[in-house]
This record gives C-alpha cells, sequence and structure tokens, in this order.
C-alpha cells in the first residue's frame, strides 16, 4: 500500500509526496496575458503541493476564450512566467503550466485580435460566456484549414519552449474539458473529412501530433498531458461512446515516455484502471469532489501515483500541513474564483500556524 505521503520520483525530479495542486483558472493576468505579481505570491504560498499545475494558459492568441487568461508565447509572458516559477522553486516546489487552447469556447471580445474562434468544425459549443458586456453566447466558430491545424500544434510546441525558458518544469497540455484538443477527439464537435476527423485513429491525431511537437521541443520527461473521458463540458456529450479512442490514445501516448498522464475522473474505476494500464507511465488523478476522508485512498489502492485537488488547494495555501494535522480547511470562496485583478479571494486565504 503507497503512502500518500512518501516521495515519488517523476520525470527528472523527486516530488515530496504524492499530493499536487490542480490546474486552476483564476482571471487575474494583466491586458496582455502576462501574470502579475499577485500569481507569483499566490502559486510560492502553495508550493508546498509539491506539484503545481498552473491555470490554463493560451499557447497563442486563437487560444484565449475567458478573459484575464494568462499567455506564454511573449517575451512579457515569459518575464512574467519566470517570477512565478521563481517564487515556486524558492519555496521548494514544481510548476507545469497547462498550455491551453480554448477552441470554439471562446468569445472574440475576450481575445487580443477579437477574431472568430476556430475549432476542428464549425459547430459551436452552444454555451454563454462572461465577457466585459456581461453573458454572451458564444459564435458558431470557424473551421480550421488542415494547414492552420499544423500551425496550431507548431504554436503548442512554440508555447511549450516559452515555457521552459521562463523556468517551468514542464507543461501540461489541456486535452480535457471541452477545450480545443477534447473537441477533435469527440465525434459532435470534430466533423472533419481531413486526417483529422472520422476514425477514432484520425480524432485522436491532433492530441497525438501536439504531444510529439511538445515532446520533442522539451523533452518528453517535460511534457504531460490531460484528459477528461465522458466529462460533458463546452458541449461535448461523448459519455461512453468515445471509450476505444481513450483506449487508444493512452497507449500512444504512453510510447512517448512523458512525465504523467493527468485524468480528470467521473467514469468507472474499471475504466480508469484500463487507462492506466494502457498508459503504463506516472498517472496524477483528479476525481472532482473527492472529500477530505479520501484523499490518499487512490494512491493506496494502487489507482494513480498522484492524487491532484483543485479547490481544496485554491482555498488552503498550507493545504499539507492542514491534512497531515487534521486541522479544519478553509471553504473556497467562489465568489473570487475569476473576479479580476485583486487579492481577495486569491492570495488572502489565511494559514494555520501549528507551531
Ligand atoms: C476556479 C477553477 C478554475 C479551473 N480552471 C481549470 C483550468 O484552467 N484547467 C483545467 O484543466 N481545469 C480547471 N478546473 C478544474 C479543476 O482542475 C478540477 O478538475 C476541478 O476543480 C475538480 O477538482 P476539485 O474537486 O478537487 O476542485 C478549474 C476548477 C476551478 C474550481
Amino acid at each position: 500500500m503507497t503512502d500518500l505521503w512518501s516521495p515519488l520520483k517523476l520525470a527528472t525530479f523527486t516530488l515530496p509526496h504524492r499530493l499536487a495542486m490542480a490546474p486552476m483558472t483564476r482571471s487575474r493576468a494583466k491586458p496582455d496575458g502576462t501574470p502579475g505579481d499577485l500569481a507569483a505570491e499566490y502559486y510560492g504560498q502553495r508550493a508546498s503541493l509539491g506539484l503545481l499545475i498552473s491555470e490554463g494558459t493560451q499557447p497563442s492568441d486563437d487560444g484565449q476564450g475567458y478573459l484575464a487568461t494568462p499567455g506564454i508565447y511573449t517575451d512579457a509572458h515569459v518575464a512574467g512566467w519566470r517570477n512565478v516559477a521563481d517564487a515556486v522553486h524558492a519555496s521548494g516546489g514544481r510548476l507545469f503550466i497547462q498550455l491551453m487552447h480554448v477552441g470554439r469556447r471562446s468569445h472574440p471580445d475576450n481575445t487580443p485580435h477579437h477574431r472568430q474562434p476556430v475549432a476542428p468544425s464549425a459547430i459551436a459549443a452552444g454555451e454563454d460566456m462572461f465577457t466585459m458586456t456581461g453573458m454572451l453566447p458564444v459564435p458558431v466558430p470557424r473551421a480550421l484549414e488542415t494547414d492552420e491545424v499544423r500551425q496550431t500544434i507548431a504554436d503548442f510546441a512554440h508555447a511549450a519552449r516559452r515555457a521552459i525558458e521562463a523556468g517551468a518544469d514542464g507543461v501540461e497540455i489541456h486535452g480535457a474539458n471541452g477545450y480545443l484538443v477534447h473537441q477533435f477527439l469527440a465525434p459532435d464537435a470534430n466533423q472533419r473529412t481531413d486526417v483529422y476527423g472520422g476514425s477514432m485513429e484520425n480524432r485522436a491525431r491532433f492530441a497525438l501530433d501536439v504531444a510529439r511537437a511538445v515532446a520533442d521541443a522539451i523533452g518528453p520527461e517535460k511534457t504531460a498531458i490531460r484528459l477528461s473521458p465522458g466529462v460533458p463540458t463546452g458541449g461535448i456529450a461523448e459519455g461512453e461512446t468515445n471509450d476505444d479512442l481513450y483506449r487508444h490514445l493512452a497507449a500512444e501516448l504512453g510510447k512517448m515516455n512523458l512525465a504523467y498522464l493527468h485524468i480528470l475522473h467521473v467514469r468507472s474505476d474499471a475504466f480508469l484502471e484500463e487507462i492506466r494500464h494502457a498508459f503504463g507511465g506516472p498517472l496524477v488523478l483528479n476525481r472532482p469532489g473527492r472529500p477530505r476522508d479520501q484523499i490518499g485512498a487512490d494512491v493506496a489502492a494502487g489507482r494513480a501515483d498522484i492524487e491532484a485537488l483543485g479547490s481544496m488547494a485554491l482555498a488552503n495555501p498550507d493545504l499539507v500541513q492542514r491534512l497531515k494535522i487534521g486541522a479544519p480547511l478553509n471553504e473556497p470562496n467562489r465568489a473570487f474564483f475569476y473576479a479580476g485583478g485583486g487579492a481577495e479571494g486569491y492570495t488572502d486565504y489565511p494559514v494555520i500556524n501549528a507551531a
């Protein structure tokens, strides 16, 4: 039985325990997408979580969907993220920057170039999104041309290089939650007729090409990917119908010797074990809404190498210490999950003094 508090060698470093911070968008970047000083403070405060997976970060102008999310493709972005990486490292943590291209889950008002969003196919996500003028429906996206798909893959690789230049320990490709990579995987969002659509192999091709391009750019040991089989967000309704694709994808990703596969898990544990087996490398597991008394259960049962926690980590900078001594937890303040700019509900969660 593996103990949650035992160290784990992952890629090129050793983590002090088997918890991690799940990626969480906080919408507090500067207007040009540069993370500010508060971001460095926020991540630095949480460094005892060991592996910190950053908020979704766009690899290009097209990749942005929400207001005030950070980017990692300009010199200013690199400088901002360097402050974050330095703060995390100074407190003994590791930082993977999550590369999030939102695809069709975008509104032109929220992007630097104000263009129509791009996606595998011209099919709307069917949702509303917060903009400076309130909630607006996301428009029908434009289908990427095949050469634009290749350019988008190159954008991921470029962003990955810039993340490493900023001092990140690696990147996590966001292949979950209805964003661009997931849109390519899902038959209801991908109705392409080129090599990126149609068969299961073709729909998995974009994810695999992105993973390969990123691994070639920065090394497979610094490359990770997050998937969410069956998660119905952003207009995707794959349910269990895409299970064979995920089995295939996990097996192909497994051949790349990546740092880890991160699963946002809502399906059966039997399916999770199939995916873990097919991938064969380190598995990070996020079980949404995991109760406190279940923390460590998947590591103990051998279903995961690392358990990633989201909102508990958001609200408790000293979560590891609190769990170890059985202290009460702060409640996350949802009103400030994404609120622009300020420290409130961001860097002002109190820590306990166990001394
Ligand atoms: C405020 C907030 C922002 C989130 N942003 C992201 C994101 O940028 N990328 C991502 O993959 N998941 C994102 N998630 C999902 C979390 O990573 C996680 O899957 C979810 O919160 C469930 O885990 P939990 O119950 O431990 O919080 C977000 C969740 C929250 C609460």
